[in-house]
């Protein structure tokens, strides 16, 4: 089907003037909430406006995967970043020394900012990179947007690094390819945890540990040793303070509800709906959004849990479950993650 279909449409941007019309008409898709696929020196990514939930739902429906992952963040250069993330003083000696280029930094979200939460999985952590490669660079420009993008391959497929590796795994599933040739670094970005004074590498990528020490002056963590010395810092999953119950289709007075499709949840005393018209991408665009304000409310009016409707695991539903199910599980047997999965 994707080979006879015009998607994906796949833009060169080999000379200048066709490189400012390619990136014109992919800055227009991402102001009208659908997926581009970008050209990146590390691999390519499939970006979205990281500040709309429903286009960032379209990312994981496009890669097929069965969890929300947190998303790297894409934006044009530390003054953009500010904007969504706190710097201490050593996460902006890393960004000055290695922006733009293959490093994303996971540091403290701003919580006001009007990003997605979706895209950083409801965690109070966001990871941010500043790109090199100037197809990059004009696409967040001239969008105006921060864009979420994880690499733009089929989940359980390898990163590509040209715009037939995303056509042949995402076919038309993605309705545009900026074509900027092979990616310069050909790995991921290498991920880098900053927590005040300390430097956690959480993935090896495309600058060097050890380039990363010589502006740090000292080694860096790593999440393996963490696991033991500080449990829960490094957690990956989003969880309520507020117990969550799950698949539950008639919740109590003394409970808040997120619902699925319709239903009043009567007779709980504050109710949220993923979709009341039943629709998977927007309950995905709604989950975290909704499960922290739930939580706000649970904690403010003392009520005894969370319940959550059943969800139909199908499509979208299959990764909203996997997050519900972790977020529902007791702490600190689910939160530590180990080096980080390349999907
Ligand atoms: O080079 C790259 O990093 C490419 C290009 C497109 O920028 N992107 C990429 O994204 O590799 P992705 O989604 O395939 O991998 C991002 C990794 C995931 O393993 C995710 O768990 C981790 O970053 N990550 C994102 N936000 C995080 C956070 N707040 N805390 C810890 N890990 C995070
Ligand atoms: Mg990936």
């Amino acid at each position: 089907m994707a080979k006879n279909s015009l998607r994906p449409e796949i833009l060169d941007a080999a000379t200048p003037a066709a490189a400012a019309l390619a990136v014109e008409r992919a800055a227009a898709l991402i102001n009208s909430g659908e997926l581009v696929a970008m050209p990146t020196e590390t691999v390519y990514g499939l970006a979205a406006d990281a500040t709309d939930d429903r286009a960032v739902a379209r990312i994981y429906e496009a890669k097929g995967r069965p969890s929300f992952n947190p998303l790297i963040v894409h934006v044009a250069d530390l003054k953009m970043a500010r904007r969504y993330v706190d710097f201490s003083p050593l996460a902006e000696k890393i960004a000055a020394e290695f922006w733009p280029g293959p490093l994303t930094l996971v540091l403290p979200r701003k919580g006001d900012a009007g990003l997605s939460l979706l895209a950083s999985a409801g965690l109070e952590t966001l990871a941010v990179r500043a790109p090199a490669s100037p197809l990059a660079q004009a696409l967040i420009r001239i969008s105006g947007k921060p864009l979420a993008a994880p690499s733009a391959n089929r989940s359980g497929s390898i990163s590509p690094t040209r715009a037939d590796h995303v056509r042949d795994s995402l076919g038309d599933r993605v309705g545009l390819i900026l074509d900027g040739g092979p990616s310069a670094v050909g790995v991921e970005s290498t991920i880098v945890k900053v927590d005040g004074d300390r430097a956690i590498l959480l993935r090896p990528g495309g600058v060097a540990r050890e380039a990363i020490e010589r502006v740090t002056g000292r080694r860096l963590e790593t999440p393996e040793r963490l696991g033991v010395e500080a449990p829960g810092m490094l957690e990956s999953h989003y969880a309520p303070k507020a117990r969550l119950k799950l698949n539950v289709a008639k919740p109590g007075a003394d409970e808040a509800y997120i619902a699925f499709g319709k239903h009043d949840g009567a007779p709980a005393r504050v109710v949220y709906n993923l979709s009341d018209r039943g629709d998977l991408v927007e309950a995905a665009a709604n989950l975290f959004a909704h499960l922290h304000a739930a939580d706000r409310m649970a904690s403010a009016l003392g009520l005894y849990a969370i319940a959550v409707a059943p969800v139909p695991n199908e499509g979208l539903g299959e990764a909203i479950n996997d997050r519900l199910k972790r977020a529902a599980a007791p702490r600190g047997n689910d939160g530590k993650t180990g080096r980080q999965d390349s999907a």
